[in-house]
């Protein structure tokens, strides 16, 4: 089967980006995204390609060439589904927030409802591919909902997890590690994971494609997310034992890191990791191994998340004692909101707590962030459902420019790596900050001596 039309179903970090790595490669290709929200949509369809919704690197480039070439943006689900022999499912699947497995399983419900339209609209055999982090065996649900309230054509499930970073979206979609290709050993399987490795084989080398079957596709994504985040957090636990015994996490990670057997990569401590992944995947995993009883694995991986929460609260907490114990009335200036930089994704960003934490001791905290909106940041607050949405307004001023948010406050945390920030005049920043003048360096990206040299105190992670 030779592939011509895809439809992806949720245009968000993973649709988007995606679907036009694919369509800028695949010009033969009509592939069309289509999304329930109409201003999203909009955004994705505005002349002006440098304001499309999502912020990635070279994004904009690509969506400038392919779009309305082979790359469609809409909000007609059902006419997409149709038209397509392949329907990719990037949907959300937050932790569930009622119920059962609040605050641990993922909620299924967009993918259900997913399922049912593709059930509903397909009147020839469709191949779905689940291109969101899915528990394992969700194949198997909607493979169900497909089979039984479908109009007797055949579907194909097949499980392709997207390894893709934020801010670096579109190089990983350009030149990934490996793709991976979850599949039935049926016959008809193997006929539907070739057809998508077909599409990959435009621009990825064939080593680099992975088969598997779909239960191993799906726990390979949350295993990966899993080591991944793992390390972030075994750094992190480092990083506060470096600070009672004078340690420095950063030489510690230099040396572990040269070992060829521990690597280099994502040893950075900081003060906690955030995304949409790490967070939720573990979780999963742990709700998983609970389900099978297996209460040994649930607790081992538990333990990353307990780690990642107990180091931003240290970091806030940090920050209330070294200003003498009391922030209340004192301006805090963060610098950054998104959870990492080169992406104006906040979801589970450590400063959404750091600010809730600080707020919570009555300060006034004031934000700048290359990327992220004056309404994002307010709505993750309220979102946190602590205080009322005008308490929330009331403590939280944003500002578009880095040294007007500065201006006159006590101390700045540093709370996202942006590149920006390292090349700031800071003298000028220190000479405009109440005395002693703090500066919380929770990405430890600026150099310690020469900010001291100016007059700050400085405070990084894990020195
Ligand atoms: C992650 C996975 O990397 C990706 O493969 C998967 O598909 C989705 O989840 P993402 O969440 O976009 O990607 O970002 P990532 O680069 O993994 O960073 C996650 C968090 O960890 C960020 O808050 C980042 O700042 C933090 N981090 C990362 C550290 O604190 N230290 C590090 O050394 C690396
Ligand atoms: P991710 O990081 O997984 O891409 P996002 O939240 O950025 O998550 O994107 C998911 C998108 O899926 C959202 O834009 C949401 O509106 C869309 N969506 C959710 N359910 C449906 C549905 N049933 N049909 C179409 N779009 C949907």
């Amino acid at each position: 089967m030779k592939i011509t039309k895809i439809c992806c179903i949720g245009a968000g970090y993973v649709g988007g980006p995606t679907m036009a790595v694919i369509a800028q490669k695949c010009p033969h290709i009509q592939v069309t995204v289509v999304d329930l929200n109409e201003q999203r949509i909009k955004d994705w369809n505005d002349p002006n390609t440098d304001n499309i919704p999502i912020y990635e690197p070279g994004l904009s480039e690509i969506v400038a060439e392919a779009r309305n070439r082979n790359l469609f943006f809409s909000t007609e689900v059902e006419k997409a589904i149709d038209e397509a022999q392949v329907i990719f499912i990037s949907v959300n699947t937050p932790t569930k927030t009622y119920g059962k497995g609040k605050g641990m399983a993922a909620d299924l419900k967009y993918i259900e409802l997913c399922a049912r339209q593709i059930a509903k609209v397909a009147k020839q055999n469709k191949i779905v591919v689940e291109k969101s982090t899915l528990p394992v065996r969700t194949a198997e649900a909607i493979k169900s909902i497909l089979d039984n309230t479908g109009n007797g054509v055949q579907f194909q499930i097949l499980s392709n997890p997207e390894f893709l970073a934020e801010g670096t979206a579109v190089t990983d979609l350009l030149n990934p590690d490996r793709i991976l290709i979850g599949g039935d050993t049926t016959p008809e399987g193997q006929n539907a994971i070739n057809a998508l490795v077909d599409v990959y084989a435009n621009w990825v080398d064939k080593d680099k494609i992975l088969t598997t079957n779909v239960w191993s596709s799906e726990l390979s994504k949350l295993t990966a997310n899993a080591f991944l985040a793992q390390r972030i957090s075994s750094i992190n636990a480092m990083s506060e034992l470096c600070e009672k015994t004078g340690a420095d996490v950063t030489e510690v990670a230099r040396a572990i890191g040269m070992d060829s057997r521990i690597g280099s990569k994502f040893l950075k401590a900081s003060v906690g990791f955030g995304g949409s992944c790490f967070q939720k995947d573990i979780l999963n995993l742990v709700y998983i191994a609970k389900s099978y009883g297996l209460n040994e694995v649930a607790d081992y991986w538990e333990q990353v998340i307990i780690m990642n929460d107990h180091q931003k609260r240290r970091f806030s907490n940090k920050i209330v004692q070294t200003l003498y114990n009391t922030v209340a009335d004192k301006k805090i200036t963060f610098l950054g909101w998104a959870f990492k930089k080169d992406t104006n994704d906040t979801r589970e960003s450590a400063a959404i707590y750091i600010a809730d934490d600080l707020i919570n001791e009555q300060a006034k905290i004031s934000v700048y962030d290359p990327k992220v909106s004056r309404n994002k940041m307010l709505s993750d607050l309220d979102y946190l459902q602590t205080r009322s949405n005008e308490e929330n307004s009331n403590s939280l001023a944003i500002f578009d420019n880095a040294y007007e948010a500065c201006k006159g406050s006590h101390a700045i945390a540093v709370l996202t790596e942006w590149d920006e920030f390292t090349t700031y005049d800071w003298k000028k920043i220190y000479d405009s900050m109440h005395k002693p003048a703090f500066l919380f360096d929770g990405r430890n990206i600026l150099n310690a001596k020469e900010v001291e040299a100016i007059g700050f105190i400085y405070k990084g992670i894990g020195s």
